[in-house]
């Protein structure tokens, strides 16, 4: 149970929400590596995945980056559902499939460098 999933350099975690955070899509390596199935993971918030460790303020800076129309990028600590943990390096792009009405956003996550994740580490701790 638990312990670190250190990301494969392959590993390329892609998930979709609609406005509000509600997850729409996920691929086959974020289902995996979070530990879910799809149909457990549409439809629920993307919150579902959050980590205690992850301060709220880079949330709050990821939704008003997006909801401004700008692109995101940061670390994110995520939990798996066995109780283990995962660092990503993601990319959130806003205002995606506006075409089918439901304007969302998208997220790209690659393998961060172990540096990255100390550095991430360090910045994060004393915003808990
Ligand atoms: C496209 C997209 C991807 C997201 N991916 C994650 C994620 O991988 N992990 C996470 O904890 N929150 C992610 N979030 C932020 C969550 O929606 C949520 O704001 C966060 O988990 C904090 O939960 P809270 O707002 O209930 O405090 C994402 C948001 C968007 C729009």
């Amino acid at each position: 149970m638990g312990g670190e999933y250190v990301l494969k350099d392959t590993d390329f975690l892609v998930s979709q929400t609609d406005e509000k955070g509600i997850i729409l899509f996920a691929n086959d390596d974020f289902c995996k590596i979070a530990g879910y199935r799809i149909d457990e993971l549409i439809g629920k918030p993307h919150s579902i995945v959050r980590h205690p460790d992850m301060p709220k303020a880079a949330f709050k800076d990821l939704w008003e980056t997006v909801k401004r129309g700008e692109i995101w990028s940061g670390y994110v600590k995520n939990s798996t559902k066995n109780g283990g943990y995962y660092w990503v390096y993601a990319t959130v792009y806003p205002n995606v499939a506006c075409n089918t009405g439901r304007c969302g956003f998208l997220s790209c996550r690659r393998k961060p460098s172990a540096k990255e994740i100390a550095e991430a580490e360090k910045l994060y701790k004393p915003m808990r």
